[in-house]
């Protein structure tokens, strides 16, 4: 058996086991889904796909695994936009409402499943009049607007697999895409609403489309209405084309192997890769975990995923979850700071959201900005709050437990990534007793462990979180490059799907993600995770939100660099910097005390809000910079470096 690879050093022991209330209500209370699962997970997830899915024609084979190329449910025929509207309208529940959507200037509409179906059927119809066939690739680049959903589900009803490019991607990523894919079609609009501002999105498709040779068409919703440049023959605007569409398109038939969408996703430096997501296995992965993860109660609850869907948490738990579940969703537009910093809170009160999906950094933004926002408007519906996307740190998750959950909502730290579809890793709400900053076990039929360098499976301690089974939602591949597949998921550890994400086995058998592998710091020797050092940092009540990097150092090999937002009202001081020096040392080791401490007002992020420790490392070490085009601000790094020439080091 192996030893800790990542040494853990971050002891969090408080527990939070389910209210008898929530167990009594909830879906699952026990663990006959765990037992039933464990006892045969290829029957698990045919039961799952039979009781979650509708199918045209029933699959004769589960699972055909040609390590690492799997196929699922084998020989049946379905249809995705069909399981996510047409049989909620046929069952009578075509009144419903599918999305709630708020515009971020204040303008609202509400669509039932029966809207959602029309307008569907009649975008599915103008996709085929622009020559789109099945198979046939979509580029898709829209702000949050309902046209978003739209667009994607029209592309499943007629089997032509979409590309969505999330809105705040810059005309060059939007130019890769599109030329990866080949996609003919291009849907955007004149632009969307951020902070009070138009985002001019028809500008930049139009650069983007210069040096592409593949796209045909290409389709624009008016939202903004700016005037936008438009290319004759090639540009049509959607209200045009929608209003002389008609409204009835029976769904392809697809394969359950089909391609249903390719999602990029950037590695550090190489050329985003196209991951594959294909129709029965996907659709199955994201019903089961949207159901069974929230405790969804689709007739009562009102759910709100607060992700782009732009991003892959949007795709599996804004579209295809929630609506193959027939649930009720929030959609909003803009950015939640506007008009004020309690927006949010003012669209959960207006809708009664109860089941809240939120991302680490959008939960440190709210504990820097303080209590006051939340307070001030009635959440008292809310009972299942959710995270992902980050480790979450302990002291955040029992902020986002008590300000918004009022200390009574389950909270489930779901870890999961674009490639395995859906979550993968997440405590069930009724069952799973909850320790903060722990995405706790592997949902039922997934297969997780942590192996050491050599692969080894270590039962307790740290080391690489590595998947030991196929499971429905697994990308099928990058697109165009099976070899990389190979090569960056299935070749570090034999017979093993590697995640790049550091975790550490507790003493109870609890998950705690570390973050990316790269993300590991080498003090003096110690093999120190950089989310343990933050999470210690965090847990200072001065602090709303920290960044740890390793930087070259002579005497230590690294040592840790810390970039410290405080909360509201907070001053930096040296003192202040001594004291979380010394409440480091206290909660992990005095080796784990940073060796600077920089005070920042902001993190650099990316565009789906992970934290750029890459750029913080460059600024620690005095590098230049390297690529900064995929950050949400890049004065945010300007403003850093300055601090950090005037930032003391400990000796
Ligand atoms: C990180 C987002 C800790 C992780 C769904 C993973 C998490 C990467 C968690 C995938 C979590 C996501 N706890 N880390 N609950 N959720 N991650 O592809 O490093 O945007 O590998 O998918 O985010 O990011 P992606």
């Amino acid at each position: 058996m192996g030893e800790a690879t990542i040494e853990a050093y971050y002891l969090e022991d408080r527990t939070f086991p389910p209210s008898d209330e929530f167990r009594r209500n909830a879906l699952v209370s026990d663990d006959a889904l765990h037992k039933e699962a464990e006892a045969d997970w290829e029957g698990f997830w045919a039961g799952q796909a039979r009781e979650l899915v509708t199918w045209f024609k029933d699959f004769d084979t589960v699972l055909e695994w040609d390590l690492p190329f799997a196929k699922w449910f084998i020989g049946g025929t379905l249809n995705v936009s069909y399981n996510c509207l047409d049989r909620h309208v046929e069952a009578g529940r075509g009144d419903k409402v599918a999305y709630h959507w708020e515009g971020e200037p204040g303008d609202t509409r509400t669509i039932t499943y029966a809207d959602l179906l029309d307008e569907v059927s009649r975008f599915a119809n103008v996709l085929k009049s622009l020559g789109v066939q099945k198979g046939d690739r979509v580029a898709i680049y829209l702000p949050m607007i309902p046209e978003l959903p739209v667009a994607m589900l029209a592309c499943a009803r007629i089997g032509a697999p979409h590309s969505v490019v999330f809105g705040g991607f810059s005309a060059d990523a939007l130019r890769g895409r599109i030329i990866d894919a080949e996609a003919k079609v291009l849907i955007t609009a004149d632009g969307g609403w951020r902070r009070g501002s138009a985002v001019p999105l028809k500008v930049s498709a139009d650069e983007a489309l210069e040096g592409t040779s593949t796209i045909e068409h290409v389709v624009v919703v008016r939202r903004t209405e700016e005037d936008v440049p438009f290319t004759e023959g090639r540009d049509r605007w959607y209200d045009e084309l929608m209003r002389d569409a008609d409204g009835d398109c029976p769904p392809e038939h697809m394969d359950a192997e089909d391609l249903l969408y390719l999602l990029y996703t950037s590695g550090t430096t190489a050329k985003p890769k196209g991951i594959m997501h294909t129709t029965g296995g996907y659709l199955t992965h994201a019903a089961f975990t949207h159901k069974y993860v929230f405790d969804l109660h689709p007739d009562t609850d009102v759910y709100w995923c607060g992700a782009d869907i732009g991003w892959v948490t949007g795709h599996s738990y804004i579209v295809y979850g929630p609506l193959a579940n027939g649930a009720t969703s929030v959609i909003y537009e803009g950015s939640p700071d506007t008009p004020g910093k309690d927006r949010l809170w003012a669209i959960a009160e207006k809708y009664g959201v109860t089941i809240l999906y939120t991302a680490p950094t959008a939960i440190r933004t709210f504990m820097k900005w303080g209590t006051e926002f939340p307070e001030s408007h009635d959440l008292s519906k809310l009972r299942v709050l959710g995270s992902v996307g980050e480790p979450i740190n302990p002291e955040a998750w029992v902020w986002y437990w008590q300000h918004i959950g009022g200390a009574r909502c389950p909270v489930v730290d779901t870890w999961w990534q674009t490639e395995t579809g859906g979550i993968m890793i997440s405590p069930l709400p009724g069952v799973t007793t909850l320790k903060p900053g722990s995405a706790t076990f592997p949902l039922p039929g997934i297969g997780a462990e942590v192996v050491d360098e050599q692969g080894n499976k270590i039962e307790r301690g740290g080391g690489y979180l590595t998947l030991t089974r196929p499971w429905p939602g697994m990308l099928r591949g990058i697109y165009g490059d099976p070899e990389r597949y190979k090569q960056t998921y299935w070749s570090r550890f034999e017979g093993r799907y590697f995640a790049g994400d550091g975790c550490k086995i507790d003493d109870d058998g609890y998950f705690w993600l570390l973050g990316r592998i790269d993300d590991v710091m080498n003090i003096s020797g110690h093999r120190v995770s950089t989310t343990e050092v933050e999470s210690a940092l965090v847990d200072d009540q001065n602090v709303a939100e920290a960044a740890v990097v390793g930087a070259k150092d002579e005497t230590t090999g690294q040592a840790i660099i810390a970039y410290v937002t405080l909360r509201g009202s907070v001053e930096p001081s040296d003192d202040r910097g001594e004291q979380l020096r010394e409440h480091v040392a206290k909660k992990i080791g005095k080796f784990g005390r940073p060796k600077t401490i920089i005070f920042t007002d902001d993190l650099p992020k990316t565009r789906s809000g992970k934290i750029m420790r890459r750029l913080l490392k460059d600024v620690a070490e005095g590098r230049d910079l390297g690529d900064t085009t995929t950050l949400a601000d890049p004065a945010v790094v300007d403003e850093i470096k300055k601090r950090a020439q005037q930032s003391p080091q400990e000796d």
